[in-house]
């Protein structure tokens, strides 16, 4: 074989290459960093643990906007809505095992009822309900860093 050079065996390689990445990637959303079991997990801790108050779904309520009579504020959606894109991944982490209360909120902590691993997973689920701009914003922002 004089040509060894072959346009097949580039086509092979190609194809293989991007096997790999494929499996590399197995089990992921499209684009996203969670796996739709991890959403699965998510949702299920989401309803016992956060829905009482960042509602079904994490729709949150209509005005939470607005200050309750104590000057505090209600739940925030964290469907994708409201301003839960702004933070990143160590933030939305924190908040959540720490809770509100240090930055003078109401939100109580879950540092000893969550492992990282099931607060992941929590958080997997709310951005599911994340539109892929919001999503993208997100990433933008530096979300994953
Ligand atoms: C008792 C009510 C309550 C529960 C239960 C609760 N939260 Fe919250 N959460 C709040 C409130 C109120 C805020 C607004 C900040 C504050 O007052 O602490 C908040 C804020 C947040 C934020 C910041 C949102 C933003 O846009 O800045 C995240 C993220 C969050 N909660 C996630 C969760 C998750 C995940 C759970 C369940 C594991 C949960 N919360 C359970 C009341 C609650």
């Amino acid at each position: 074989m004089k040509n060894s050079f072959r346009p097949a065996w580039l086509i092979t390689t190609g194809f293989l290459f991007f096997g790999c990445n494929n499996l590399q990637a197995e089990g992921k959303i499209n684009g996203r960093w969670y796996t739709q079991s991890q959403v699965d997990t998510g949702k299920m801790l989401f309803d016992k643990n956060c829905s009482e108050c960042h509602g079904e779904n994490a729709r949150g309520t209509s005005d939470w906007r607005k200050p309750l009579a104590d000057g505090s504020y209600p739940a925030p959606p964290l469907n994708g809505s409201a301003h839960t894109w702004h933070h990143p991944m160590k933030a939305l982490m924190r908040t959540i095992h720490f809770g509100g209360v240090p930055l003078g909120g109401t939100m109580p902590a879950f540092k000893d009822k969550l492992p990282n691993k099931e607060k992941l997973a929590v958080i997997a689920f709310f951005q599911s309900l994340w539109s892929g701009e919001i999503y993208a914003a997100w990433l933008e922002r530096g979300g994953l860093k």
